[in-house]
């Protein structure tokens, strides 16, 4: 794996789930890089749920391996994220600071601003595109998780996105509030060995039908 950096899409094809770190620290400024790129994401309403704690003490990281099947990653990686998606955007405090974020780059008008302060409440209220309040938050999280999972191969950083914990453990030993869920880890840092090999990707054609569910699909273009 490379660690200088790569364009997007070298990004997209190089990252791997890194499962060794070895010990050299982030740059303050790649962080804070891989950071700004990560909030890039997209997000219904531009409500922004993700919250991230940013893990990076030893004994701390020693806690969160505790967590998560004792996986090394957590404490070899120099950074750790527990990845959040917070419920509370839903209130109405929250809704005016996102309208107000909006309005200093004028893509928010009075109307839309209206707009946003009937049509959010609804969209909690009815839940009509998810099942609970915690798909929705990990919907939004996962995303910017991606984001910055690509953002961070581009600078040449390696991550793991990691499932492998227990949410309750988690909350409780990093102060996380009830009304926020945690979607994953993602440790941060310089890949070391051993590398798993590549496990491959399904064919576009066993993965994406044509127009209902189910229904072969294909492009016409010849594979490279
Ligand atoms: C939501 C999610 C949870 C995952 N959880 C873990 C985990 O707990 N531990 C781990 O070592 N890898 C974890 N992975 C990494 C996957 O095993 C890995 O992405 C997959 O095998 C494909 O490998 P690649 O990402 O290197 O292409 C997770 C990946 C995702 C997307």
């Amino acid at each position: 794996m490379s660690n200088n950096p790569v364009g997007v899409k070298e990004a997209i094809e190089q990252r791997r789930a890194a499962r060794a770190f070895r010990e050299d620290p982030i740059p303050e400024e790649t962080l804070r890089e891989i950071f700004r790129l990560g909030l890039r994401a997209p997000s219904g309403f531009n409500l922004q749920p993700w919250r991230f704690v940013v893990v990076r003490d030893a004994d701390n990281k020693a806690k969160l391996r505790q967590c998560a099947f004792d996986q090394r990653q957590v404490t070899e990686a120099p950074v750790v994220l527990i990845c959040c998606g917070d419920r509370r955007v839903k209130e109405s405090d929250y809704i005016e600071s996102v309208i107000e974020l909006g309005k200093q780059l004028d893509a928010v008008n009075d109307r839309y601003a209206d707009y946003m302060r009937s049509m959010i409440p609804q969209l909690f209220a009815g839940g009509p595109s998810f099942g609970s309040l915690e798909v929705w938050t990990n919907r939004h999280t996962m995303l910017a998780v991606a984001h910055l999972a690509i953002a961070a191969k581009s600078l040449g950083v390696d991550s793991c996105p990691m499932e492998g914990f227990v949410t309750d453990q988690v909350k409780a030993a990093f102060q996380i509030p009830e009304e926020v869920d945690v979607c994953c880890l993602l440790p941060l840092g310089y890949a070391a060995e051993p590398y798993k090999a590549y496990g491959g990707r399904f064919d576009i054609e066993q993965v994406f039908y044509g127009e209902s569910f189910g229904d072969r699909f294909q492009l016409s273009l010849t594979p490279r």
